[in-house]
């Protein structure tokens, strides 16, 4: 790795790993590996041929590249959590996308310093979708079933010595139905190699505390776990660094390890950087590890020095100061790229869910990437880390509950340790609407997880995404929890904070309201459940599931209830798979209509309803529909507007619509400007908004589109790392002769990359689109796309033209910068 790769790389993963005198080495495996799906007797071993696999880099998703088909991974089931009583075909459930079957991996490592005695090699997965059997050298070193959890095996003792290189090959089996959602396939997260002594700080060996947070101090504990260490004495150094690198704390302790317990310093740090989603500070604690004199080990944990408090009757306090989650739950895929993790995809989503206002992340319903969970420790967003959607009761057929006995304990231990010391993460959640709540025994086995969590991490409160609400109330299963957390049931709210002991109510999921970008549908009603004979949803945003809601009523309750902790709407972004309500038999839906902002990164006029609420530091107003409507001259078109402004006043053609004023009419009325009696005529629409003391604050305008005449490109990704991995994303419209962008618009965009980048995939958002992603091509949506291109190790420039037919074409430049 070159020395710029390592700063990058250190500077990415926390615990992150110090290099120096060959003490301890960490690389990523991600080139030179080779792919195929299906089965192979031979494949684990070493002589076996594999140079007619597919060569592919890793992170690797082997299903994005489809086909879509509706054959893919067909289930007959009832989804009782949704109320259905009745077994149905339901297509598309898991993205329609071929992540069924068997794949095999094989790469090879080398590691030298074997030759020069005795080493520790550890093999570390941040995911392998799934059931992953890795073998090295033709001889099997581990399994670890659940696709979504980080796994480490100890391969020291089947490496050669003699400095040959190390066959490694994986097989991964993903069984029909055992997932509701897109789960992607193969080896979708890093793989690592991890080099160090005999005696060595293990994978997450570290565990940092702040036991005592003021602004004026704050006390810092951490345990370092050491392997082979027992009956030695120990000697270690460690620095605590602020986030410019000045060091702000230092002790030298020396002690004698028994019985496998860790070595424990303390440290105070005066006037402390305090992490929040306002002011992310990070620390890193650094130490150098010595046995008589001899330096053994070097390791680095970056943490955060926060005070979290859930205090009954009152909320979620953070640093001494009440905050309501401005959450969401987002699934783990990053739409065209499918699964496999890429941290640029990572930052886009993080940055465009903040600029909303967003706070928090749930990760639905799975243990993230470790990259998310550094980025959010970076950007400042909270985090509720959540491991499964299944315990011992079956929701698919092949899911998590096929091991959730024999591998549970392993998969939250091995959870808790990885991200205990983020800062981001102030809560964890045992499971999402596990059928478990309500049998009689329910309760044990959330005992036992909370448990689990309270021995590994005492630090954070638990919660459970609870749906199931009168028997969670009566059965004892709520009101164990640290934190009561309810999916959806608004209506029930209040009725559990009276019951439960905690006095306290979480909105785990909320709201799942659905809406297609740049669709809209009359009459303008609220509908449960809503079908269309185009597959889509309406953009009024006022169309949920049968078991959900609307935004406005979750807005309410946070606002008017001081025991409400606010919530985590479901979702932020679109997902492939679950496309409700077109789930039952409809091809082709294969992706998710809940998202606050589509498959294509952009964000639905719901981002700017939410925005006008969470977003505290800058104004917000949107207006919609577009405004081209041919055939609704004369009829009624209602107009609403997302604003920060309490008033506005709307203008057709110049002529006052009246002037609108927020207010407790209704739920919608709260939070919503809406002029439900507007004709139709094409033309100008132009709102104006007022503050609260009466003065035009600002105003906006949309313009019916004329005749499509060219596509426009633009980008806020002007400038990416010529690292081979970041992307830059490029927005595609189309717009007439005055810029006015044409909102039907749907025809077919070709793509052609010259230069430092490779064209990398495409999304539009029509969650019925049946377009391959990774292919140069796509349909324009509502008049839109996103083309995604990415840098190559070659610092340059890279070109993107796009094209289509009839349209004047277009081109775009990214700089790809060397590191
Ligand atoms: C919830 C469930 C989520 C998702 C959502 C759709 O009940 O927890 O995973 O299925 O419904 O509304």
């Amino acid at each position: 790795m070159k020395k710029i790769d390592i700063i990058l790389f250190c500077l990415l993963l926390a615990p992150c790993i110090l290099m120096g005198q060959g003490l301890r080495r960490e690389f990523l495996l991600e080139k030179n590996w080779r792919f195929s799906k299906g089965d192979f007797e031979q494949a684990a071993n070493a002589a076996f041929d594999d140079s007619k696999w597919q060569q592919v880099a890793v992170p690797h998703d082997w299903a994005i590249y489809g086909p879509f088909d509706r054959s893919h991974d067909l289930q007959q089931v009832a989804v009782t959590q949704n109320g259905e009583k009745v077994a149905t075909v339901k297509t598309g459930r898991t993205g329609g996308l071929p992540y069924v079957g068997i794949g095999w991996y094989r790469s090879t490592f080398d590691v030298p310093e074997l030759k020069d005695g005795k080493k520790q090699v550890v093999l570390k997965f941040d995911g392998a979708m799934s059931e992953a059997r890795v073998y090295v050298n033709g001889q099997e070193a581990c399994f670890w079933p659940f696709g979504y959890n980080t796994f480490h095996c100890d391969v020291t003792n089947l490496l050669h010595t003699d400095g040959m290189d190390n066959r490694l090959a994986v097989r991964l089996e993903n069984k029909p139905q055992s997932s509701r959602w897109y789960p992607g396939a193969g080896l979708y997260r890093n793989v690592h190699v991890i080099v160090t002594e005999e005696m060595h700080v293990p994978v997450w060996g570290t565990y940092v505390t702040t036991p005592f947070v003021s602004d004026s101090s704050a006390s810092v504990r951490i345990e370092t776990n050491l392997e082979n260490a027992d009956g030695k004495a120990i000697r270690i150094l460690t620095d605590i660094l602020d986030s410019d690198g000045k060091v702000v704390a230092h002790k030298e302790n020396q002690q004698k390890l028994n019985y496998g317990n860790p070595f424990v310093q303390n440290f105070e740090i005066g006037n402390p950087s305090l992490w929040s989603p306002e002011s992310p500070s990070l620390y890193r604690a650094v130490s150098k590890i010595y046995v008589d004199d001899k330096l053994v080990d070097q390791y680095q944990t970056r943490f955060g020095v926060r005070d979290i408090k859930f205090i009954a009757d009152k909320g979620f306090f953070l640093n001494g100061k009440l905050r309501k989650f401005q959450g969401v739950c987002n699934h783990h895929d990053l739409g065209p790229l499918g699964a496999a993790i890429n941290i640029s995809a990572l930052r886009y989503q993080l940055e465009l869910l903040m600029d909303m206002g967003c706070d928090a992340i749930r990760t639905a319903h799975n243990m993230p990437a470790p990259e998310l969970v550094e980025l959010c420790d970076e950007l400042g967003l909270m985090m509720m880390i959540e491991p499964f959607d299944e315990w011992n009761i079956a929701k698919c057929k092949n899911g998590y509950h096929r091991f959730f006995d024999e591998w549970a304990e392993r998969d939250m231990v091995n959870m808790i340790h990885h991200f205990r010391n983020n800062p981001s993460v102030v809560m964890w959640s045992i499971g999402n609407e596990v059928p478990t709540q309500c049998r009689p025994d329910g309760y044990k086995v959330a005992s036992f997880l909370q448990e689990i969590c309270h021995r590994e991490d005492p630090t954070r409160p638990v919660t459970c995404g609870m749906d199931q609400v009168s028997c969670v109330l009566e059965n004892g299963f709520a009101s164990m929890l640290d934190i009561p957390g309810f999916n959806y049931r608004v209506h029930r709210y209040e009725e559990a904070y009276n019951k439960l002991p905690q006095n306290l109510v979480l909105g785990t999921e909320t709201s799942s309201t659905v809406s297609s970008r740049g669709v809209y549908k009359f009459p303008v009603e609220k509908r449960g459940d809503a079908t269309y004979s185009d597959h889509q949803s309406s953009s009024y945003d006022m169309e949920h599931c049968s078991w959900s809601n609307l935004p406005d009523d979750d807005f309410a309750l946070a606002e008017d209830h001081h025991w409400t902790m606010g919530q985590f709407v479901w979702t932020g972004f679109d997902y492939l798979g679950e496309p409700s309500p077109y789930d039952t038999d409809a091809w082709p839906n294969h992706s998710s209509m809940f998202g606050i902002i589509d498959l294509a990164s952009i964000p639905k006029d719901r981002y700017y309803l939410y925005r006008s609420l969470w977003n505290k530091k800058e104004s917000t107003l949107h207006m919609l529909p577009h405004w081209t409507w041919p055939d609704r001259v004369g009829e009624k078109t209602p107009v609403f507007v997302y604003t920060s402004y309490p008033r506005a006043e709307l203008f057709l053609n110049g002529k006052s619509q009246g002037i609108q004023e927020k207010s407790n009419q209704s739920v919608q009325h709260r939070y919503r400007l809406m002029w439900m009696d507007v004709l139709y005529e094409p033309g100008e629409l132009k709102v104006i908004a007022y503050d609260t003391a009466g003065n035009v604050a600002e105003e906006k305008i949309i313009r019916t589109a004329g005749k499509p005449y060219k596509l426009e490109l633009e980008t806020n990704h002007d400038t990416i790392p010529a690292d081979g991995k970041s992307l830059a994303y490029v927005r595609v419209k189309v717009v007439d002769k005055e810029g006015n962008i044409c909102p039907d618009e749907g025809s077919l965009v070709h793509f052609d990359v010259k230069g430092a980048g490779s064209y990398r995939a495409a999304a539009n958002g029509d969650p019925t689109c049946l377009d391959m992603f990774h292919l140069p091509q796509m349909h324009l949506f509502s008049g839109q796309l996103t083309a995604i291109v990415q840098s190559s190790e070659q610092p340059g420039y890279i070109l993107l033209e796009a094209k289509s037919k009839g349209l004047k074409s277009a081109k775009i430049t990214v700089k790809s910068e060397g590191l």
